[in-house]
């Protein structure tokens, strides 16, 4: 699947551009706050149905105008032809996402449609980011690929809402008597358990399948010096001996019961998979390094530019079964965070890939490029139009 065509109308610093995209590498170059950034943006709005950024729809519509619209028109690999356009009105705070001339109002039957990927310079503090962070990046990943995850997460969130609302709503008038308060907790919590428990397994699942995928990945960019780990790190006990289903119950029972009291005191759900967090590591030699402790800028770098390209060969092979197509590849000004040695590498890697678009202020990185890639699409941003370039 390639994205062929894309228009903005009122998008950020855009206020009419389309552009035609080649099946293979983009090459996007121009200065600084030029709308490089913005073109992937608009990108990841069709594909997630939400900014990349997690930027504010209000944030996107062009100052002085009410309303912004994207279209991009697709073409997967049996030559069928689909054609995406989100809209959003800012006096209505109305947004609509048109898959065809079908209106998206179920994201699980959506996300994972258009499969992206995203790697842009905050993704490269992905290993000394917080948890939310990684439970983020992993969770949009696997969604991409499982509409049961998808929907489990999405009950599971729920239902922490409404706990969170009845522990909260006790901390402010306690209108409920300790038994009636602990009886209702219990009834949260017996849902909390059927929902999480689906999550954590696939999640463990996740990290055992995607370990050889980074492996690779991190392996052609660096060597086979370090070899690096994902662990998963939560309260239930995930011990090896007791992953049985029943055990894992059991396990998330026996805490979520023995953390109500302090739940109740703090008005807050303190466990289960929405404060799980994944622990990235280096081995060697057996050996295993925390990347928070042990890793150098460059190591932390390499570590995520390896674990976000592994996902292309991820959601490939996950969704190779389907007539999805293979994913779109968005590397934002990454480039210049790296080293040239490493860049050789990622630009021998990916072309391998699907659709690939890279924007960058160096349009020397083009003459790297063209050793891998025998033709690249290049655009060069400036402040008045875009322009396409491909005679360099
Ligand atoms: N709602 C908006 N309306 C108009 N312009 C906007 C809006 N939001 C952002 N911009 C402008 O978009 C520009 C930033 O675009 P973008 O982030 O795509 O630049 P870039 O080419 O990626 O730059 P850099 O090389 O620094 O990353 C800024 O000049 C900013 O003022
Ligand atoms: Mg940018």
């Amino acid at each position: 699947m390639f994205l062929e065509n894309l228009s903005l109308e009122n998008f950020k610093n855009y206020s009419s551009s389309s552009f035609s995209f080649s099946p293979k590498l983009n090459f996007i170059y121009g200065e600084n706050g030029n709308g490089k950034t913005n073109i992937l943006e608009a990108i990841s709005m069709l594909c997630y149905t939400r900014s990349f950024l997690l930027n504010s729809d209000n944030d996107c519509v062009k100052y002085g105008n009410n309303n912004f619209n994207i279209k991009g028109e697709f073409t997967s690999g049996i030559n069928i032809n689909s054609t995406l356009r989100y809209s959003y009105n800012k006096d209505t705070a109305s947004k609509s996402l048109l898959y065809g001339n079908d209106k998206v109002t179920r994201l699980n039957e959506f996300i994972g449609s258009f499969p992206l990927i995203v790697l842009s310079p905050g993704d490269l503090k992905l290993s000394m980011g917080t948890p939310l962070d990684k439970r983020r990046n992993f969770d949009l990943l696997i969604s991409q690929v499982s509409r049961l995850y998808f929907d489990d997460l999405k009950s599971y969130t729920k239902v922490i809402k409404q706990k969170n609302s009845l522990l909260k709503e006790n901390l402010v008038n306690r209108k409920y008597s300790s038994k009636d308060l602990k009886n209702m907790l219990g009834l949260w919590n017996e849902e909390l358990v059927s929902f999480g428990i689906k999550i954590l397994l696939r999640r463990l699942d996740f990290i055992e399948e995607f370990r050889s995928y980074q492996a690779e990945c991190f392996n052609r960019i660096a060597g086979s010096s370090y070899l690096p780990v994902i662990n998963y790190e939560s309260d239930i006990n995930t011990d090896s001996d007791n992953l049985g289903i029943d055990a894992l119950r059991r396990s998330y029972s026996e805490l979520l019961e023995s953390k109500m009291d302090t739940e109740i005191k703090r008005g807050i759900s303190l466990a289960g998979p929405h404060r799980d967090n994944y622990i990235f590591l280096m081995e060697k030699n057996g050996d295993l390094f925390d990347m928070r402790t042990f890793a150098s800028q460059g190591e932390h770098k390499t570590f995520v530019v390896s674990l976000k390209l592994a996902e292309f060969g991820f959601i490939k092979d996950n969704i190779a079964n389907s007539n999805i197509g293979d994913p779109i590849l968005l590397l934002d000004d990454i480039f210049s965070e790296l080293d040239k040695g490493r860049i050789k590498k990622i630009s021998s890697l990916i072309t391998g890939f699907n659709q690939v678009f890279l924007t960058t202020t160096d349009k020397e990185y083009m003459d790297t490029l063209r050793e891998d890639f025998d033709e690249i699409s290049a655009y060069h941003i400036t402040k008045e139009l875009p322009s396409l370039v491909n005679q360099l």
